[in-house]
Parts: C-alpha cells; sequence; structure tokens
C-alpha cells in the first residue's frame, strides 16, 4: 500500500526526526511547521536527498481553516493520507495554579488538544472506511506528565495532555472497526528545543536525571522509534494505548 504520513509540528524536534526516519521507510511525507519555513524546508531537503518524497505545509494548529488546508494540500500534492503524527506541542508558560492567565491556558488547549482533534477529525474523514477510506494509523504525542501531573509549574501543559491521552483512547475505540487504529507516545523529558533552554543549566539537569531510572533524558530519535513502531503494520492489533518513552517514568 502506498502510504503517505502527515506530521504535525515536523520540522524540529521529535516530528523532524520522525520524518527523516519515516522516509526511510517508504513514506512520503508532509512537513507541518508554523513559524520557520527554512527549517522545514531542511527537512524537505534531506529527506529528497535520500531519494524520498516529501513537501512541507504551513498551518498553524491554532486555527481550523488552516488545518483544513493542510490536509487538503498535503493530499493534492501526495495523494491521500494515511498516517498522521501529531507533534506540535506548546509548553505554554510555566506556573502555578495561582499565577495562571486565561489566554495562556486557552492558547496551551488551542494547540495541545484542539488543534490535534481537529487533525484527527481531518484524518477520521479521510481514513474511515465509513466514509469510503481505506483505513489508517494515528500517533498523538502525548507526555508523561499526563500521568503525574508534571514537573511542578506544569500543570496546565500537563492537563493539555492528559486530555490527548483521555482523546486518543475515546477516538481509538470509536474508530477501531473503520480501519483506524490510534495510539499515544508518552516522551519523558527529551532533549529538543522545548527544552534544550532548561537543560544547558547542569544544575537542573543533573536534577532531572536523578529522578528518571535511566538517570539520563531521551533523545529525538528514542521518541521517533517507538512512533514509527505504532505507525507500523507491526503494531496491527495494538490500538488505544499509551506508551511510555520515558527511561523508567520519573519522580517527582
Ligand atoms: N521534549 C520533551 O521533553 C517532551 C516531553 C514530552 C512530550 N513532548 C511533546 O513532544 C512534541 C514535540 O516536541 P519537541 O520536544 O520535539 O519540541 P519542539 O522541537 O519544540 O517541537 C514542537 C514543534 O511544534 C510546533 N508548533 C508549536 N505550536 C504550533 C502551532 N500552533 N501550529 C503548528 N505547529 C506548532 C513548533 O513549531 P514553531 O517553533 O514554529 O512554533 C515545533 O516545530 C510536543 O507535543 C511536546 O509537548 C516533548
Amino acid at each position: 500500500m502506498s502510504r503517505t504520513l502527515l506530521i504535525t509540528g515536523g520540522a524540529s524536534g521529535i516530528g523532524a526526526e520522525t520524518a527523516r526516519r519515516a522516509a526511510a521507510r517508504g513514506y512520503r511525507i508532509a512537513v507541518n511547521y508554523r513559524s520557520r519555513a527554512e527549517l522545514a524546508q531542511v527537512v524537505v531537503a534531506d529527506i529528497e536527498a535520500k531519494g524520498a518524497q516529501a513537501i512541507a505545509v504551513r498551518a498553524d494548529m491554532a486555527h481550523e481553516a488552516d488545518i483544513v488546508r493542510l490536509f487538503e494540500e498535503t493530499e493534492r500534492s501526495l495523494g491521500p493520507i494515511t498516517h498522521l503524527v501529531n507533534s506540535a506541542g506548546i509548553n505554554g508558560r510555566r506556573g502555578r495554579v495561582d499565577e495562571y492567565d486565561a489566554a495562556v491556558l486557552a492558547n496551551v488547549f488551542a494547540v495541545n488538544v484542539i488543534g490535534l482533534m481537529l487533525c484527527c477529525r481531518e484524518a477520521a474523514r479521510r481514513m474511515s472506511t465509513k466514509h469510503g477510506g481505506k483505513g489508517g494509523a494515528i500517533v498523538n504525542v502525548s507526555s508523561m506528565a499526563a500521568t503525574l501531573g508534571g514537573r511542578p509549574g506544569s500543570s496546565a501543559y500537563a492537563a493539555s495532555k492528559g486530555a490527548v491521552d483521555a482523546f486518543s483512547k475515546g477516538f481509538a475505540r470509536e474508530a477501531a472497526a473503520e480501519g483506524i487504529r490510534v495510539n499515544s507516545v508518552r516522551p519523558g523529558m527529551v532533549l529538543s528545543e522545548m527544552t534544550e533552554g532548561r537543560l544547558k543549566d547542569a544544575a537542573f539537569r543533573a536534577s532531572i536525571e536523578a529522578s528518571i531510572p535511566m538517570r539520563r533524558v531521551g533523545e529525538a530519535h528514542e521518541i521517533a522509534e517507538a512512533v514509527l513502531w505504532l505507525l507500523s503494520d507491526e503494531a496491527s492489533f495494538i490500538t488505544g494505548a499509551m506508551l511510555d518513552a520515558s527511561g523508567g517514568g520519573y519522580i517527582i
């Protein structure tokens, strides 16, 4: 079967690593980006240099019209979308509950939750056998924060990822008989643009590493491999699962 994979937040970090590795395994790739066309083009160029097909498509996950256009443009260029990875996500402003700002909360949920759910809606309309599709596989990038409420100051982010897990489970059950598998991957602390600023602080990094049973942070390729396995036919009987890729979890 010919395979087209759309990756939101595909220009950096876990999304970019997934894009590169998926292309090497025969997928055509749509790399979604929000603000950095150059970064997305680097990923596309790397994929094309290896003889695979890729496009970069701008779309902001906080805007429904952008999401609809993202799916339309991807299909126009690469054919039917068979696989989706929702990796776009933001931390929002860190802070305790007594410091919450409604606009910041709304933005975290708009990007991490509603944008992801709308991408799943667009995918379901295309993949579901009920709509004439041929099925497909979806992986939502959640977080270990969903399990313990996050590290201090991350409760809003953790709540958004908890919503991703609950949604993924419900969607998986709804779509299971229509040929769509839906799973989530929960990374622990991984070195990426999202975390590199804070991880440069040696004391902070040491405290993080001490809280992880494997005593180290993860790398984007270690998450990408978990995502790719769940996307693949090797995971054909797996739906509604949450796969922790976290070095054993963490203690706070
Ligand atoms: N790194 C970790 O420790 C860790 C742990 C657990 C879970 N995660 C999750 O893993 C996923 C990927 O994060 P990462 O670590 O790879 O960090 P990253 O490199 O910062 O990737 C996040 C990507 O999302 C994009 N994005 C943000 N807002 C967007 C929007 N409104 N519309 C479209 N794209 C948007 C960003 O693009 P712009 O820069 O252009 O906004 C960026 O390319 C996220 O969902 C994150 O919550 C990460």
